[in-house]
């Protein structure tokens, strides 16, 4: 019985009874160890820049507000990355917000750097960026791109992420000619966004599935105080509007695993932030896959605060790792070699 038909996710989204969900986890979790195994694959996660000229109405790095804004040196980065082999992470992911103070060719240096000297994989997560740059990155050896539909509510989208000059933004373009130039291409949305419906939650689902996407982040939004869509005077609940809970992400992390069979699925930080105790566990055993420990070095890792609260923000690298490793190891799964793709992790 593959797949899941639209009605069905979203019976599945608006399903209240938790010994019916039982059933929807259960079988999440079952087609996740026969299409990507017991292994969890670390990714770690570099925050190279927190500038950005968006001014998406969720996020705490949004350009309007005056924060403390920060780049990391070329040798900072390579630093993490040869952190990330001695913690014997397989991959890393360079993200930041949009930021065209980091310049193509310093970024396509990195990357080859990255790529000579290391045997991991590289993920960018730059937000939305020229074809030609997305071109030199890929030619450079960079191996994915992380790029975040959010909604695929054309409206919400509007909404909630200002145009910047006039040209309106295509991320679903975007993914695709991600494919097309050999990127293994990952997005994902959040969860429980004001004025999200479970219509739309479901059509998001249902997207994924279209896009074939090697890898779908999912979190629950956290209202940052800072931002329009945090100010408690900012009215939400629409009808049918989806809560930000932990039961609703992982409702939406185990119909992603069910549409979307080998895709690697991150237990993301964001619902560790919800649920500090066992979120991540949680995620897990939902049909995750993929943890993503943040590699970033204090003093920046406090200034990447897209939402406030963040999990694991006081911690170190090191002190990231074994915390995760131990709760892989409590739920008898494995730590996965190598870099985890989804070519290799369906083998
Ligand atoms: N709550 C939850 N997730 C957020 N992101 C940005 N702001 C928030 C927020 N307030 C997510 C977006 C983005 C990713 C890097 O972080 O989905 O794609």
């Amino acid at each position: 019985m593959p797949g899941l038909t639209h009605p069905e996710i979203l019976q599945w989204l608006r399903q209240p009874d938790s010994a019916a969900l039982e059933q929807l986890f259960a079988r999440a979790d079952a087609t996740r160890r026969t299409h990507v195994g017991d292994a969890v694959h670390l990714r770690g996660l570099i925050e190279i820049s927190n500038h950005c000229v968006r001014q998406c109405l969720y996020c705490g790095l949004r350009a309007a507000r005056a924060i403390p804004r920060y780049r990391m040196s070329r040798e900072e980065i390579l630093q993490c990355a040869r952190q990330a082999v001695l913690l014997g992470f397989g991959t890393v992911v360079l993200q930041a917000g949009e930021d065209f103070g980091l310049a193509p060719e310093w970024i396509a240096e990195v990357v080859r750097v990255i790529k000579s000297e290391t045997p991991l994989a590289v993920t960018l997560s730059l937000g939305e960026r020229l074809p030609d740059e997305l071109r030199l990155w890929r030619q450079a050896g960079a191996d994915r791109y992380l790029l975040r539909f959010e909604t695929s509510d054309p409206e919400l989208y509007a909404r909630i992420h200002p145009l910047r000059g006039a040209t309106p933004s295509d991320r679903i373009g975007q993914l695709r000619f991600m494919r097309q130039i050999g990127y293994e291409v990952g997005s994902g949305v959040m969860v429980g966004i004001p004025g999200q419906t479970c219509e739309m939650l479901a059509c998001d689902i249902g997207l994924f599935g279209q896009l074939d996407l090697d890898m779908v982040g999912i979190g629950p939004f956290l209202a940052h105080p800072q931002t329009p869509l945090g100010d408690p005077a900012t009215p939400s609940a629409a009808e049918d509007q989806v809560p930000s809970t932990e039961l609703m992400v992982l409702k939406t992390v185990a119909l992603t695993r069910i549409v979307c069979p080998q895709a690697n699925l991150p237990a993301t930080t964001a619902l560790a932030t919800i649920n500090t105790t066992d979120g991540r566990e949680h995620g897990l055993e939902s049909g995750g896959n993929v943890f993503m420990p943040i590699l970033t070095p204090a003093p920046y890792r406090q200034m990447y605060e897209i939402y406030p609260g963040k999990a694991c923000v006081d911690e170190n690298a090191t002190q990231c790792n074994h915390c995760l490793r131990m709760r892989i190891g409590r739920l008898g799964r494995f730590v996965g070699s190598g870099p985890g793709s989804r070519i290799s992790s369906s083998l």
